[in-house]
């Protein structure tokens, strides 16, 4: 084991993050994300696992393409055609790495591979083996490592390392370990297995019982070396080790835990608002470190103390996460160059086109809304420049709604695939009645199981944020809005929501991937 205090962080929210019921991500998107992370900091990038369907295989690919600096990596079953895929879509990459995994645990052998240990120990080594035919940086996983025997784990991670594996990852695949058994399970390995000092450790936790980050944090303190996360904690169920977590925390206990990693975290901020626009997951507003009231001071004694001193209640300041104070930004008055330069003050990298797009929805709400703020500007931006690549698109909504009529009627024109379509429709209130007319121009096989409405800023002028969850066949998918008028953000996040199951359709999932 390396003795250097330099934490690698592998980021997964484009695979592990992808695999939580309702989160899709597409070519473009991930690319997005992608860039976003490498800006970041992050070491290693898992942009996907590409024998799960074509536009997986394409967005590893592309992201292959696009990262320099962190190394790119694909997901791999132990099987021959998932290593070859995801060789052929690493082949652009700068830095690449195939992350090959197999199940270890009594429970998962016996049950998902019907499989003997001998046989999945040999599996371990051909998988590793033919993995570095495409690249000298092999991972190895042994899923559910933390429910497996602690003899055969370690024979597995000695012969993945004699393999080839330079990194050897042992997950807690279903989120069941404690702090100080998996401290003790990352010492035991490092303890006793043999070649253990020619790999980095990796670790992995999921959040069933809310200690993924905890967990993770046990594993660095045992000497692993490596923590796989996701922004947000996005991932199955509920969720994997959230990055902003395991990063602040190791640096505001440096002295605690004497460790470092290569994450901007000023970049936290924004990179957490461009996950959460692009999958449709809200963050939730208590969320550590990212929520909305993440440093927000509201009772009178903690107000108090904070003009005080900061340090009474503040164990980092908010400009640390790149949080900074809402400022009111420009009028109806304000021209292109200033709407421009405030969209470089807030991140955006936008081509012209976008710029336009949006300066023209920034006019239609300064025409609405007396005062326009940051955040005001970052939703009307993330929903305009999100979709450019949609295959529906909103165009225009009226509603007539309100006491005097009987039922209430939608009368709406999307584009599809390019071409304009209009329709007229009535239903239960002018929110069925928008969704109506939305499905009269699409598909109707799919179910609302969440609608929430959220202001972006306070005052009754404040944007109106909206949540959609779309449900069909099994699949979820998530989506957002934003608009000063309620009913067309709705109308917004159900087509976004729609454009997610598209692309959701094309994808199936692969036997025996629990991961
Ligand atoms: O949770 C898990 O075991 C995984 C592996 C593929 C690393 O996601
Ligand atoms: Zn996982």
């Amino acid at each position: 084991m390396s003795t250097n205090n330099r934490v690698l962080i592998f980021d997964t929210t484009m695979r592990d993050g992808e695999q939580s019921p309702g989160a899709s991500m597409n070519r473009d998107e991930k690319i997005r994300i992608a860039k976003a992370l490498e800006e970041m900091g992050v070491d290693i990038i898992e942009a996907g696992f590409p024998i799960a369907s074509q536009g997986d295989f394409e967005a590893v690919q592309a992201v292959a393409r696009e990262i320099t600096e962190s190394v790119v990596c694909g997901l791999a079953r132990a099987a021959r055609a998932d290593i070859d895929r995801a060789g052929e879509a690493l082949k652009p990459a700068k830095r690449k790495r195939i992350h090959t995994f197999l199940a270890v645990s009594p429970l998962h052998m016996r049950v998902k591979l019907q499989m003997e240990p001998d046989a999945v120990y040999q599996m371990v080594i051909d998988s590793v083996t033919r993995a570095r035919n495409y690249t000298d940086d092999v991972e190895w996983s042994g899923e559910d490592a933390t429910r497996s025997d602690h003899d055969f784990l370690c024979r597995c991670v000695e012969a993945a390392i004699n393999a080839g594996a330079r990194t050897v990852n042992i997950p807690d695949t279903v989120g069941y370990t404690v702090p100080d058994e998996y401290h003790a399970l990352i010492k035991m390995l490092k303890n006793r297995v043999p070649n253990i000092d020619k790999a980095v450790i990796s670790v992995h936790c999921h959040n069933d019982l809310g200690l993924a980050v905890a967990n993770s944090l046990a594993a660095v303190q045992a000497g692993a070396r490596q923590v796989e996360c996701t922004i947000n904690g996005l991932g199955e169920r509920a969720g994997n080790c959230a990055m902003e977590e395991v990063v602040m925390s190791l640096r505001t206990r440096k002295d605690h835990m004497p460790y470092t990693t290569g994450i901007k975290t000023e970049l936290i901020t924004g990179t957490s608002r461009l996950v959460s626009t692009i999958t449709g997951f809200p963050v939730q507003p208590n969320k550590a470190i990212v929520g909305a009231n993440a440093f927000a001071h509201e009772s009178g004694i903690h107000q108090d103390g904070m003009l005080k001193d900061k340090n009474t209640y503040e164990i980092m300041t908010p400009e640390s996460v790149g949080l900074r104070k809402s400022s009111l930004v420009m009028g109806k008055l304000s021209g292109r160059a200033a709407f421009r330069a405030k969209l470089v003050e807030l991140g955006y990298e936008l081509g012209d086109n976008a710029v336009n797009d949006a300066f023209k929805r920034f006019k239609d709400l300064a025409d609405k809304k007396r005062e326009v703020f940051d955040e005001d500007i970052i939703a009307l931006v993330d929903d305009t420049v999100m979709r450019e690549n949609d295959r529906i698109k909103f165009v225009s909504l009226e509603v007539i709604c309100g006491t005097k009529v009987a039922r209430q009627s939608a009368e709406l024109e999307l584009e599809i695939d390019g071409v304009i379509k209009s329709t007229k429709a009535v239903g239960d209130g002018p929110v069925d009645a928008t969704f109506n007319a939305i499905k009269q121009l699409t598909t109707d096989t799919q179910h609302l199981q969440i609608y929430q409405v959220h202001a972006v800023t306070g005052g009754t002028d404040a944007q109106a944020e909206v949540t959609v969850r779309l449900e069909e066949n099994g699949k979820t998918v998530m989506g957002q809005g934003a608009d000063a008028d309620t009913l067309v953000a709705s109308a917004r996040a159900y087509i976004n929501a729609l454009n997610k199951l598209l692309v959701k359709r094309e994808k199936s999932a692969p036997a025996a991937m629990s991961a």
